[in-house]
């Protein structure tokens, strides 16, 4: 199948890597020289796991290009997937102006039947809107009327690619998404993803499109839910890791999306969930369950700098080490992370902030200013009055705590992402605050 795949940002890139693994030809579009001039050199712009490796092993088999052109794209595709951003205007309400314009490009330049697949998280009722702008900027002599009709298809087809996992997930999906309102849409779809095995959800557009913001609202609200008890935890005096643990062996609740912590961040949840309540709101429903989960998340963070100053006391000239600065392990991505709210606030208290990120310390140095940035986990604990975990990164399960305890000057971890058990790094001597987890 020849597959365009327009926009090579996370998603898209992710996206036409994977499409062009399982056997497609593929090309990804985009409208950033600078990216595609890296991408045609076989250098990702992302980092993503095992990405690398297998977009070389693709452009070498002569199953992956990239352009800047959408007309050289569209010409060559006979499927175009949108994977361009769909950021939140003030309001929460999805923008929706590149795939608008990227509809428009793709009609301008159609020549034969396409179909047209919304990969980007849009609005339900997003599909409709994209089929009535490529009918309206068709060439006029096919639109219709005395002239020959040009075909075309809308379809909707969610991604559900975590982060750090993304190869994984597209690879070794739960299920696949199809919203499509035609069976020559479907029968296309199918044969794209035949070659992975798992069950496919066929709907129409809109249920689909409804499909990924309630998954991801679903899973937000998990969390926010979980964090909800953490409070209680702390309150009372139970153990949220506990709490998750006995939740999670019921099969209908499940252990997954029960971490409490600071809560959650990155490109997908936060927009996602704001989109959602916007959605709801203008159908005239107040999705007021919803509003809840993103005042708890954002209140997870106050929370955690009100434990900061709680048990440090004094904010102004201590030396706070940080360890992790991604909105989550196993990716460089500072999208909405936790890390960015705490570290700023702190900074505003007048501490002192060294870091450290196995990955995202190039993304964080066009945040922060200010930011002492560390080699390791070690340099951002010397000298420092405490130190705070806010990226559960794997290298940092196994450190040397009584070298970290030589160099801190005072012993004393808060553990955003509840990393540790207490009663370990308490026999090294440290005081330790993780998230609901505190013994009353
Ligand atoms: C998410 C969805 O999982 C994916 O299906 C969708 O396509 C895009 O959005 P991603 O943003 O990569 O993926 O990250 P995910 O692993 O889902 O985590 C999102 C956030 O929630 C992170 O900040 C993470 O730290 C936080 N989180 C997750 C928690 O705080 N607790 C948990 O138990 C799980």
């Amino acid at each position: 199948m020849n597959i365009a795949i327009i926009g090579s940002g996370y998603v898209g890139l992710v996206t036409g890597v994977c499409l062009a693994h399982i056997g497609h030809r593929v090309i990804c579009v985009d409208n950033d020289p600078e990216k595609i001039k890296k991408l045609k050199k076989g250098i990702p712009t992302i980092y993503e796991p095992g990405l690398e490796a297998l977009m070389h092993k693709c452009m070498k088999r002569r199953q992956l290009f990239f352009t800047g052109s959408i007309k050289e794209a569209t010409k060559k595709a006979t499927v175009i997937f949108i994977a361009v951003g769909t950021p939140s205007k003030k309001s929460g309400e999805a923008d929706l102006t590149y795939v608008e314009n990227v509809a428009r490009a793709v009609a301008i330049n159609m020549e034969s039947y396409k179909l047209i697949v919304e990969k980007s998280t849009v609005p339900a009722a997003t599909g409709k809107r994209i089929e009535h702008t490529v009918q309206l900027n068709l060439p006029k002599k096919y639109q219709g009327g005395k002239g020959r009709r040009l075909e075309f298809d809308v379809a909707s087809n969610p991604e559900f690619l975590r982060e750090g996992a993304a190869i994984e997930d597209f690879m070794h999906p739960d299920r696949i998404v199809i919203g499509v309102e035609s069976k020559r849409a479907e029968n296309i779809l199918r044969e794209i993803y035949k070659p992975l095995k798992t069950t496919m959800i066929v709907t129409n557009i809109n249920s689909a499109e409804l499909i990924k913001h309630a998954s991801n609202s679903f899973l937000a609200t998990k969390i926010s839910f979980i964090n909800s008890i953490a409070q209680i935890c702390d309150r009372v005096g139970g153990d949220v890791l506990k709490v998750a643990e006995g939740m999670g062996y019921d099969k209908r609740i499940g252990r997954s999306f029960l971490n409490a912590g600071i809560g959650f961040g990155g490109s997908c949840f936060p927009k996602d969930v704001d989109a959602f309540i916007r959605l709801s709101e203008q159908s005239g429903y107040p999705f007021n369950l919803l509003k809840e989960v993103r005042n708890v998340n954002c209140e997870q963070r106050e929370y955690f700098l009100k434990l900061i100053e709680d048990k440090l006391w004094i904010v102004k000239d201590k030396t706070i080490g940080v360890l992790g600065l991604s909105f989550k392990p196993n990716t460089d991505d500072m999208r909405n992370a936790p890390s960015v709210d705490i570290i700023k606030a702190l900074q505003q208290e007048g501490a002192k902030i060294q870091a450290h990120d196995p990955q995202a310390m190039g993304q964080a140095k066009k945040i922060f200013s200010g930011v002492h940035f560390c080699q390791d986990a070690y340099g951002a604990a010397k000298g420092a009055h405490c130190l705070l975990i806010l990226t559960e990164w794997d290298d940092f399960r196994h450190l040397k705590f009584t070298k970290i305890k030589q160099l801190m000057r005072q012993p004393l971890i808060f553990d955003g992402r509840n990393l540790y058990h207490d009663s370990h790094l308490e026999q090294y001597g440290f005081e330790y605050y993780g998230i609901g987890r505190i013994k009353v």
